[in-house]
């Protein structure tokens, strides 16, 4: 797909004062502060995407019968534009994360957008407001891309007939205030994130929706976060809270890696796919399978299994040092975090911030 859309421009008047900025860049936080400007595009059927503007940050105005707030028709994506050493700023993989929204968009019966408008809309805001990149190592510019469903209708017979696509960007320090420190998980029987059919695979507001329960059920036994298991059998392992997971079996030269394979229930992760890609060439091994919450529990006991992380584009990779569920509780390794895990979260923020090659065109300069 290609476009011929132009954006209107129009720049804030009254933009964060220098020194408010530099405050807020010191210490962002996750996800609660925002830049000058936002992206709005529309969509109307028949019409296609117009009206693409870049305008200052603000909130949107809309009728309360807008289909969105009563059938959640909503999809968004997650990247990150980072600072390199030379004063540059990339983006990474843009385009696999405009291909991912297409794909829910697909599964929510949402219009695709173009690619290239996509990223388009990525560079453009991170240009306009490049001074919100922050400097600081860990630290980045999070994207947030999300696109809703507007016809103001009740009706369910169909899915609405516009949509605005926008992209928010907000600054922002470690996903986990505490580092790299594990966490430990909650297995949870009652809950599942996904069942074969659904949304799984779709980066869809609901399925964070419907997730808020388990995690705090999570929160109840003393956990960080859930471990999702298969809706049908409650045994096969998903993903955990927000994030794939990766199981390093063995150590040293021996260590390779398993995630749970793409069943349709898992959501395709940037990152996911990114170690897929990364660690081969790091001398370790890749396999996408399944495994059981009881195998997990064996071979963690026989030390078969030696480190575990999740991996998401908020926390790039998050060991998990332990696992809980109702009458059972194990430890990972030593409960720390491990070196396989630690070395392939050094090469891929290495890429991403500019300090390691980028054999794989990953990064995507936009200033
Ligand atoms: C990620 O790991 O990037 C996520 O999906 C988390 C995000 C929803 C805050």
């Amino acid at each position: 797909m290609s476009s011929t859309l132009d954006f209107e421009i129009t720049l804030s008047q009254q933009p964060t004062p220098h020194a408010e900025r530099e405050r807020i860049l010191a210490d962002p936080g996750w996800g609660q502060h925002f830049t000058d400007h936002m992206i709005t595009i529309r969509y109307a059927a028949g019409r296609g995407w117009y009206d693409a503007r870049l305008e200052p940050y603000g909130p949107i105005s809309l009728d309360p019968a807008t289909q969105v707030f009563h059938y959640a028709q909503e999809i968004f994506e997650g990247t990150k534009a980072y600072a390199q050493p030379d004063g540059s700023v990339v983006t990474f993989r843009p385009e696999a994360n405009a291909a991912r929204f297409n794909r829910s968009a697909r599964r929510m019966a949402m219009p695709e957008i173009p690619e290239e408008l996509f990223v388009r809309s990525l560079e453009l805001l991170v240009g306009t407001d490049r001074d919100w990149v922050p400097r600081t190592e860990g630290y980045s510019l999070y994207l947030r891309p999300f696109m809703i469903a507007t016809t103001r209708a009740l009706g369910v017979q169909q899915p609405s007939q516009e949509y605005l696509f926008m992209v928010i960007a907000s600054p922002s320090g470690l996903y986990y205030p505490r580092g790299v420190r594990p966490v430990t998980v909650w297995a949870s029987q009652e809950y599942t994130r996904a069942a074969p059919g659904g949304t799984g695979e779709a980066k869809c507001g609901g399925n964070y929706a419907a997730s808020f329960l388990a995690q705090a059920e999570a929160l109840r036994n003393g956990c960080d976060q859930v471990v999702w298991l298969d809706a049908t059998e409650h045994r096969w392992v998903e993903e955990v809270g927000s994030m794939n997971l990766m199981f390093v079996y063995g150590s040293g030269p021996d260590a390779r890696l398993l995630t749970p394979a793409l069943t349709g229930t898992l959501l395709p992760g940037v990152t996911r796919d990114s170690l897929l890609k990364l660690a081969p060439d790091l001398g370790i091994p890749v396999e996408e399978g399944r495994i059981g919450i009881d195998q997990w529990q064996a071979a963690c006991a026989s030390g078969e299994i030696t480190e575990v992380f999740g991996c998401g584009t908020a926390a790039i990779i998050s060991p998990v040092g332990g696992v809980k569920g109702p009458g059972r509780e194990w430890t990972i390794g030593d409960g720390e975090p491990g070196p396989v895990s630690m070395r392939l979260r050094e090469e891929l923020i290495g890429i991403q911030y500019g300090t390691r090659p980028d054999p794989y065109g990953w990064v995507h300069k936009i200033v």
